[in-house]
């Protein structure tokens, strides 16, 4: 049974950034949900894959060198740790996995065709369609099976997670092995990231809940990693149950029981994290608030889906937010989903203008402090909602 307990309001598509602001922009109400029975975290509404994911998707996984490295240091551990001849990635975005295998050896998925036309183009083997059944037994009657299939950031983005799975099954070898990556459910409740939330993102998973699912399809976790991307995820490593050859690491039995210290699999877990969301959009609103009182200059940094749902939740607009700088030339010139606020090319005389800089990417906080060390050094001043909101100090 489905028990809500988040409203995040009315939002549009996250991924939906408009040339032309459209103030009847559709959106839809987010409310998330917790399954009692299987402890999945899931939306309510669910939108079309069409409308969503389609030829000009903006999101691209090589405009961070946080995810770049990550994705440089995986390929190198799959083919150490598993060695395998043939491998499928399931949502390869514009490659920034794929490109660090031979095109030979990988196979790539990926329904939004701009996308798909980047690895393409590099003489990499991409199907540019979605992940189900049909596409699974198309691969099966080409290549068979796939010792190796990786999937990051993408099974959370589809519905229907039980044709997932039993397309996986079709193509995953005897002794194959299959590694997910998504946000973790734990880092979002720890760092209070309601805007991990929208409407691409249909499930948060946990170690519990992944369990759950993937225990129907014969499948088990094996190995599990704790990675800093995408403000904190989980690297599940799974093999098939009856695959005795491979062990099973104390990091999962670790990992389970982290997750159930923290009441994951606990309705009241939830009640609590909403009442903190709720506090989250009033201290973030007043910080804002008082900072344009006094007449100071404010933009945003990283026009992420995560900043879309902080915008529309807490009807931050265009006198609060002048602007919003960002690198991916899929989304300058256009407007934040929702919201009348320009994205500008990220420019450093852009950043120096602002007195105070709201941190839409606060998960690549690192990297862009790195970069800015002279914005900050000359006063600049970072405004962060996570863990919850403040004026960073550094
Ligand atoms: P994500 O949090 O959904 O991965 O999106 C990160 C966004 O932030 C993406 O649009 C690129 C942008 N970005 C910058 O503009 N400058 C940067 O230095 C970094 C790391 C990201």
């Amino acid at each position: 049974m489905n028990k809500k307990f988040l409203d995040l309001g009315l939002q549009p598509l996250a991924n939906e950034y408009l040339k032309k602001f459209n103030p009847k922009q559709k959106k839809y109400r987010l409310k998330i949900f917790f399954n009692l029975k299987n402890k999945l975290v899931s939306i309510s509404k669910r939108i079309s894959s069409k409308k969503m994911f389609n030829n000009n998707y903006p999101y691209r996984s090589s405009m961070s060198q946080t995810m770049k490295y990550s994705f440089k240091d995986l390929s190198k551990e799959i083919n150490k740790r598993f060695n395998p001849n043939k491998i499928l990635e399931i949502g390869s975005n514009d490659g920034a996995l794929l490109t660090n295998f031979y095109p030979k050896k990988v196979v790539g998925v990926e329904p939004c065709s701009n996308l798909a036309k980047i690895t393409k183009k590099k003489g990499y083997t991409t199907y540019s369609e979605y992940w189900d059944l049909k596409l699974a037994l198309k691969l099966k009657k080409k290549f068979n099976s796939f010792d190796l299939i990786y999937s990051a950031n993408t099974l959370t983005h589809i519905s229907n997670l039980k044709n997932v799975f039993r397309s996986i099954c079709k193509v995953l070898s005897k002794n194959g092995v299959l590694i997910i990556e998504d946000p973790s459910l734990l880092e979002c409740i720890k760092k209070n990231s309601y805007d991990q939330f929208y409407n691409e993102h249909i499930y948060l998973f946990s170690t519990i809940s992944v369990n759950n699912l993937i225990k129907k399809f014969n499948l088990q976790i094996f190995d599990i990693k704790n990675l800093k991307t995408h403000g904190g995820s989980l690297r599940y490593y799974i093999k098939r149950i009856d695959n005795k050859k491979i062990k099973i690491s104390k990091n999962v039995n670790l990992q389970i029981k982290k997750e159930l210290k923290y009441r994951l699999d606990k309705f009241a877990t939830y009640q609590k994290f909403s009442r903190n969301v709720m506090l989250s959009k009033k201290k973030l609103v007043k910080i804002i608030s008082n900072l344009k009182k006094d007449e100071k200059t404010l933009i945003g940094y990283g026009a992420t889906a995560k900043a879309t749902t902080v915008l529309n939740f807490c009807n931050i607009d265009n006198k609060m937010i002048d602007f919003f700088i960002d690198i991916t030339p899929e989304k300058i010139n256009k407007f934040m989903p929702g919201k009348k606020i320009m994205i500008h090319k990220y420019h450093k005389k852009k950043l120096e203008k602002a007195d105070y800089v709201f941190l839409g990417a606060w998960n690549f906080k690192k990297e862009i402090f790195n970069k800015e060390k002279k914005f900050i050094k000359n006063g600049g001043k970072f405004i962060t909602h996570i863990p919850s909101p403040r004026i960073i100090k550094i």
